[in-house]
């Protein structure tokens, strides 16, 4: 990483937060990755205008960020928040959660999240109340690769009889999980259930493949009820949810077959557009 172009306090664009933040969007990206950069580049495609937007991310290279996205890095949290940002936008993974969002939210900073896997633990949820509470700021939970559930949302209100995901994945997908080594991936050659449980047992075995899983099992009946089934599938070439509902409202199925982003094919591109959205709703509600 180039140092040169980081950000830090001093500097000229950290001095004039204050003032120019009441006048003007900021937006701050915690991990410029695929999915940052992706929503950087929609953005500044999008109907704003020019937004100032900053990133943190020990990784990224200042540089090529500035040169091709005009977004400027900060080398640490404390200089990010003097940069005094409308909202923060986590897209760096599940350890960022628990490190930078819930300073951002104590801090009284709105904070929109991805890795809403993260979520599946009691612990962080009650931490990132807690913040909410003393920074009085709102934490903003995407749909991301999966939608309709703000459907399951609502039918909580004649109570759920039964949640049951169903994750379908090409077997090579399943690489570098718990299920490489138990089954020979290169070989399976028929659907092959790989998972099946709790929303809440899938969210600790299987934490990569959680954000899914965790966005069903809070909008609907949490993580002890939430049925989940994960597959290797070779006849999908993409990410396959499925999502079944049952109660007095009646039965709900929601089936997504999602294309990934160019830069990682790990991740929808549907989720980068889940925070895309998330962001200009909120800049609308600002403005
Ligand atoms: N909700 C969903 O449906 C959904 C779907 C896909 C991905 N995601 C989440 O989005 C995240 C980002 O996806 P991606 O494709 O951009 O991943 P990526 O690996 O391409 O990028 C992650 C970036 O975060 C940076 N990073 C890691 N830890 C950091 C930290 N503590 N502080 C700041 N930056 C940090 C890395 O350097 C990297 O540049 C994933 O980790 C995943 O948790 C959510």
């Amino acid at each position: 990483m180039n140092t040169s172009t980081i950000l830090d306090a001093t500097s000229g664009v950290a001095s004039d937060s204050a003032d120019a933040a009441s006048s003007e969007q900021r937006i701050a990206i915690i991990g410029m990755g695929a999915m940052g950069r992706r929503v950087v580049s929609s953005l500044r495609a999008g109907p704003f205008g020019r937004i100032a937007i900053a990133g943190l991310d020990p990784y990224a290279d200042a540089n090529a960020l500035k040169v091709d996205l005009d977004v400027d890095l900060f080398a640490n949290l404390d200089d990010l928040m003097a940069w005094a940002p409308t909202v923060v936008v986590e897209c760096a993974g599940h350890t960022a959660v628990e490190g930078v969002v819930a300073q951002c939210l104590e801090r009284g900073v709105d904070a929109i999240v991805a890795s809403v896997g993260a979520l599946s633990s009691d612990e962080l949820r009650a931490r990132l109340h807690q913040a909410q509470e003393i920074g009085g700021s709102e934490l903003i939970v995407v749909s991301g690769a999966i939608g309709g559930l703000d459907a399951l949302s609502a039918a909580r209100g004649s109570g759920i009889e039964s949640v049951r995901y169903v994750g379908r994945k090409p077997p090579r997908a399943w690489s570098g999980t718990p299920a490489d080594g138990e089954f020979d991936l290169a070989a399976i050659d028929k659907p092959t259930v790989i998972f099946d449980g709790t929303a809440a047992e899938s969210a600790r075995l299987y934490p990569k493949n959680a954000n899914v899983t965790a966005a069903v099992a809070i909008a609907g009946i949490g993580f002890d009820k939430t049925h989940v089934t994960m597959m290797a599938d070779p006849s999908v070439n993409k990410n396959v949810h499925e999502v079944e509902a049952k109660g007095p409202f009646g039965q709900l199925n929601i089936r997504l077959e999602n294309n990934p982003l160019p830069d990682n094919p790990k991740t929808s591109w549907l989720a980068a557009l889940s925070i895309e959205d998330a962001i200009l709703r909120r800049l609308q509600h600002v403005i």
